[in-house]
């Protein structure tokens, strides 16, 4: 361990950890592409988990554009199956250990890109970001993520949304709900007004990173946006009764969704609600792609709202970024991808797919459809809130810890054992 890592948390910035130096991890990289036309060269191993439906298309539309603007070099795909790397990140770690990095891997902004720099597993990218436009096209929040010691560490592709509630338009209006709960108290009134309308399964889930992206963002909701990002640093009172009552809150939830078991990937609970089999689910927005992939339109057949609570708007941040491994074996082709996924082409085609928006300002708002550019919109107006399940709040060894009490809690519904869980996974993890 090299560093101390420097958590800082959301666009807000509310929460910043002390005295983070890059103490002489790796040494930066020299060049800011292979420069080469037409690509360095070579095979270039790209490592993702977007390996089917929705999420590949994604994947995709880069590949398409990475074969154009650089006919030199070979893609290899080398994504694992599995919603938020449930199955990639253990292979990835392997990997990594056996010193036999990909070209580049799919690593999240915040606490995660810091667990790979910790362990100099990945060599700064600033060149390239500087030739990218650095500050005058990323945020500066969010570049504050991905920095550690004055260096850049990955090449954001995307912003998502955690929060979101998608919507079954035609489940609701049978059941009489016409607003969007302004809290989860109201939520869950409202999820009582769906079974008595007749329908089984009220809110879809999945397995158990899905559940724990619920809990987050029934966490935020009751705690608010300052004392829920609290938690992620020393003094986070996980023991407070704001937790306590979102955990009683949760597992009420639970109490209206489908049946699960821990390895169930989201696609299969997402359409459920695009179906009308529920007229619930609570999903990062690249679920937006599998609504659209049915055919479904936005404010229509279907919709969805942010959980919010405490009068504020949250928006459950995460971010995609890709990284420069130490001992690529083909750094140039890296480099070629990284100016591909942080440019404005790449990043249009990108996430016009995938649900999310560019984390580029330059990248024309007027693209993308109704869905999106309320996201763009609560990007720069909403509380940012960052996500336990999706590498922005935690490290990977905080978030493995609460995803194994999440699933516990998924078999025993014991608040107390819950509660102490991640009182514990807090006093081992937090910086
Ligand atoms: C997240 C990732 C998203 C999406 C999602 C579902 O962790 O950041 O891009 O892939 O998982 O797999």
């Amino acid at each position: 361990m090299i560093t101390r890592r420097s958590l800082l948390v959301g666009a807000a910035v509310l929460a910043t950890a002390a005295g983070c130096s890059n103490g002489g991890g790796a040494a930066p990289s020299s060049a800011a592409s292979s420069a080469a036309a037409g690509g360095a060269g070579g095979d270039v191993g790209v490592f993702t988990w977007w390996a089917d439906g929705s999420e590949k298309e994604g994947l995709d539309a880069l590949i398409a554009l990475f074969k154009t603007k650089y006919p030199k070099n070979t893609f290899v795909n080398l994504a694992v199956a599995g919603g938020s790397g449930s199955n990639a990140k253990a292979k990835l770690a392997s990997d990594l250990a056996n010193k036999n990095p990909p070209d580049s891997f799919q690593g999240h902004a915040g606490a995660e890109l810091t667990d790979y720099i910790d362990n100099e597993q990945i060599e700064p990218v600033d060149d390239i970001m500087k030739a990218l436009g650095g500050a005058s096209v990323f945020p500066q929040t969010l570049l504050d993520l991905i920095t550690v010691g004055g260096h850049v560490y990955g090449v954001p592709c995307d912003i998502h949304r955690a929060n979101m509630v998608w919507t079954n338009s035609g489940l609701l209006s049978k059941a009489g709900i016409t607003a969007p709960p302004a809290t989860v108290a109201a939520w869950i009134a409202d999820l009582q007004k769906v079974k008595a309308s007749g329908v089984a399964t009220p809110l879809s889930i999945g397995g158990t990173w899905t559940q724990t992206e619920l809990f987050e963002s029934v966490l935020a909701a009751n705690l608010g946006s300052s004392a829920y990002t609290q938690l992620f640093s020393k003094g986070g009172k996980w023991d407070a009764a704001g937790v306590k009552q979102s955990i009683t809150d949760y597992a009420t939830i639970l109490g209206y969704a489908n049946t699960v078991s821990d390895g169930d990937d989201w696609p299969a609970a997402t359409v459920m609600a695009a179906d009308g089999k529920a007229a619930y689910n609570l999903m990062g927005d690249w679920a937006l792609a599998e609504f659209t992939s049915k055919g479904l339109t936005w404010g229509k057949e279907y919709s969805s709202f942010p959980l919010t609570g405490n009068g504020e708007q949250l928006f459950g941040f995460l971010a995609d970024a890709f990284t420069l491994p130490v001992g690529a074996k083909n750094a140039g082709g890296a480099k070629d991808w990284l100016n591909l996924v942080g440019g404005a082409e790449g990043q249009l085609a990108f996430n016009l797919k995938k649900g999310s928006i560019p984390p580029r300002t330059d990248v024309p708002s007027s693209s993308f459809g109704e869905y999106q550019q309320k996201t763009m919109t609560s990007f720069k107006n909403d509380k940012i809130v960052p996500s336990i399940a999706h590498g922005a709040a935690v490290s990977l060894a905080w978030s493995s810890e609460i995803n194994t009490a999440m699933s516990a809690f998924y078999q025993s519904r014991n608040a107390d054992a819950l509660q102490s869980a991640l009182v514990a996974a807090h006093a081992k993890y937090a910086a």
